[in-house]
């Protein structure tokens, strides 16, 4: 018997190499033009299509799911965070959520790494003068940074992603400390000499360079504001590659402003692709368009393992990358 391919609508334009595949696998749908998907679009081929292949920038309500069909059973997401997917709407409905777990690691800590050692030396501030045709040569007092070797490092979050930092800092000399929800093992501690902080505030107010690197959760929205902020030391630095909302951008921009902290190093914001006004005028924030995970061979390993969680799913299996409920 010839099994049915599944029928699979894609929000956002994927690697031509992963459409490719997927048009092979699968009855697909693409978004040939990439432009975001309005609601009612969204809301239609939720009650058209077996499987839906999202992104972040698909906000997946518990009111869309509450409205799809009862073909649609799988949401495959084509990214690590699953925040704009109501988790707990789509268990309800008996929707299998996946997402993209590992292969973006190593390209996120590197970027938040760039960052830990960008704004600290100014390389932002650095590139505009230059640009702009106001370097007048060499000076000992030009463009004066931070040195990173022997700084203290606090990492927000100490999954995948964070101990990949933790590795990357500690190959500069930074010394490692973190906060989590959980201590990590001894022998991983060991690995990059960290030191764990079970209260957030005592560790934000030790340390040099502060790095978020945990998910988006009701726990964690907001969890750097302003009364958090004012615990970071004067000359601390503030990086963040994980989510907009896990800062107070109001406070930020505050903190920044009133010279509470020396800087921030932001790839993610809180109303994306918007950007709080007042930060695109600050020189000590150095803001980019959330890209730590844009790498070629990043795209395609995500593109792989969607593929993948669809066809094990579609083979009648649970798919690898399921996500759970709670899974922060
Ligand atoms: C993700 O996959 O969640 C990342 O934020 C994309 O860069």
């Amino acid at each position: 018997m010839v099994k049915k391919r599944p029928k699979v609508f894609v929000t956002r334009r994927l690697p031509e190499a992963v459409e490719t595949r997927m048009a092979e696998l699968f009855d697909v749908t693409l978004n040939l033009d990439d432009t975001p998907l309005d609601r009612s679009t969204l809301a239609t081929a939720m009650t058209e299509y077996d499987v839906l292949v999202t992104t972040l920038t698909d906000d997946v309500d518990a009111s869309l799911i509450a409205h799809s069909g009862p073909q649609l059973k799988l949401i495959a997401n084509f990214g690590n965070g699953v925040d704009h997917i109501d988790l707990k709407a789509a268990r309800a409905h008996e929707i299998i959520v996946t997402n993209t777990p590992g292969v973006l690691t190593d390209d996120t800590a590197d970027m938040t790494m760039a960052l830990i050692l960008s704004v600290p030396r100014r390389l932002s501030e650095g590139e505009r003068v230059l640009r702009e045709g106001r370097w007048q040569g060499w000076s000992p007092t030009m463009l004066l940074g931070h040195r990173i070797h022997g700084k203290r490092l606090g990492i927000v979050g100490m999954g995948r992603i964070g101990q990949a930092v933790a590795q990357r800092a500690r190959a500069f000399g930074m010394a490692i400390h973190y906060h989590n929800r959980r201590r990590l093992p001894e022998a991983v501690e060991r690995t990059v000499e960290a030191t764990y902080w079970p209260r957030l505030e005592a560790m934000l107010s030790r340390v040099d360079i502060v790095s978020i690197n945990c998910p988006l959760t009701p726990e964690t929205n907001k969890l750097i504001n302003d009364e958090r902020l004012r615990l970071m030391q004067r000359h601390a630095y503030l990086i963040n590659t994980a989510r907009g909302e896990i800062v107070d951008e109001t406070a930020l921009v505050a903190a920044l402003e009133r010279g509470g902290i020396a800087g921030a190093g932001l790839d993610v914001f809180e109303q994306e692709p918007a950007i709080h006004p007042r930060l695109l005028d600050l020189p000590n924030a150095m803001l980019l368009p959330h890209m730590s995970s844009a790498t070629i061979e990043g795209r395609l390993a995500m593109g792989e393992k969607v593929i993948m969680n669809i066809r094990v799913w579609a083979d009648g299996h649970r798919p690898p990358d399921q996500v759970l409920e709670g899974w922060a």
